[in-house]
């Protein structure tokens, strides 16, 4: 893997770092600890430009090259999730209940080791915007910095972000021009009928058919009125209701997910679930309302930009080791609000044969950081060469 060899000397340190982020997680907008480590590498890198406490714990820090130049933002994110890690590795969380079960401590780490080698050698124009956000799980860290105004306030004009793929070999990378994550929204149906004895159902008026009903009407939005070449996810995911075996319950919850690329098929889905929730209810008998909440918008990759990191990327990794035209995926990513002001590119840096994403027993690659920093590193040499 002919990564750059200074950076394959960071490994050691980088390995180091990585490990102890990984074992204290933290959650949303509360990365303290994480940030304060970020910028204490960052001071020790000889970077002086350092803005804290962006969307509470965010970080942009500006490197100068030689001469004058655009400058390029480079975006890490630095948030765990609130799961219970089963790896029994000897750097596992030492936070119950949380765990970098995405690998945002190894993201971080990949852009330090970036952020080392682009002080130490400068071997560009311009300036470089290490973006180090919090809150990308949940929470919307990304908007948050972007209406805080990062983007105007340190004048970048491009954006390009990496996230760890399980299943892809270490060191490889992925991308899409244009689509790449999907927009995420959720809804949640409240449902409310009349409770009474199991063994009297005439009694009562059952909101568990009334969810059934719904659920099983809510997957003819997919098969019956979305066109069959416009992606589209529509997933029930939690319902609730009832107690014992002799009691129709008052009520019912539901919950469940909607992934678009496409404001159109976002605007028709939304409709069909209005239509559906209101006619089930009328046919069952029940009262049932949803509430509809638009989340992170569809991650949209400029196509000469991707081009581009897909070309820088092939450096690192051989044709062979990338694929440029991967195709859209149903997950969501809050680099989207990023994306929407600025042209960029998102990729996927291979993680190997480890458990998925968001898994107990998921833990970041070591040997993916020195690929995933020197793709940054490089991105900066060839967008703003001296
Ligand atoms: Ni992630």
């Amino acid at each position: 893997m002919p990564v750059i060899n200074r950076i394959a000397d960071y490994t050691p340190d980088m390995t180091a770092w990585r490990r102890h982020l990984h074992t204290i997680p933290e959650l949303m907008f509360e990365c303290h600890q994480t940030a304060a480590f970020v910028v204490a590498r960052l001071r020790e890198f000889g970077i002086t430009e350092i803005h804290e406490g962006i969307a509470t714990t965010g970080i942009v820090a500006m490197i100068e090259g030689q001469g004058d130049g655009p400058t390029i933002g480079l975006r890490a994110d630095m948030d765990a999730l609130p799961m219970q890690e089963e790896t029994g590795l000897p750097y596992a969380s030492t936070v119950d209940g949380m765990m970098h079960a995405c690998g945002h401590d190894g993201h971080t780490t990949m852009l330090l080791g970036a952020a080392r080698y682009l002080a130490e050698t400068r071997n560009f124009k311009g300036r470089v915007a290490l973006i180090f956000q919090p809150a990308e799980e949940n929470g919307g860290g990304g908007e948050v910095m972007v209406k805080e105004g990062i983007l105007d306030t340190f004048d970048i004009k491009e954006v390009y972000a990496l996230h760890n793929a399980p299943g892809v070999e270490v060191g490889h990378f992925y991308t899409n021009p244009g689509p790449i994550m999907a927009a995420a929204d959720s809804f949640d149906i409240h449902i409310t009928g009349k409770g009474g004895h199991g063994a009297m159902p005439h009694a009562t008026v059952d909101p568990i058919m009334a969810a059934v009903g719904i659920a099983n009407a809510i997957q003819t939005i997919v098969s019956r009125n979305n066109y069959s070449q416009d992606n589209l996810v529509v997933s029930i995911t939690q319902i609730h209701t009832g107690s014992a075996d002799n009691i129709v319950p008052e009520k019912a919850y539901m919950n469940g997910t909607v992934r678009t690329f496409d404001r159109a098929v976002q605007g028709m889905v939304l409709a069909r679930l209005e239509a559906i929730v209101a006619g089930q209810a009328a046919a069952y008998g029940v009262e049932a309302h949803m509430d509809y909440h638009v989340g992170y918008p569809a991650t949209i990759n400029d196509a000469g930009r991707t081009e581009f990191a897909a070309q820088v990327a092939r450096e690192i990794a051989g044709d062979a080791g990338v694929n440029a035209n991967a195709g859209p995926e149903m997950g969501a990513e809050d680099f989207a609000y990023l994306l929407e002001e600025r042209p960029g590119a998102y990729l996927f840096v291979g993680n190997g044969d480890t458990a998925g994403l968001h898994h107990p027993a998921y833990d970041f690659d070591d040997e993916a950081a020195a690929a995933g920093a020197s793709f940054f590193a490089k991105l900066i040499e060839r967008a703003l060469p001296l």
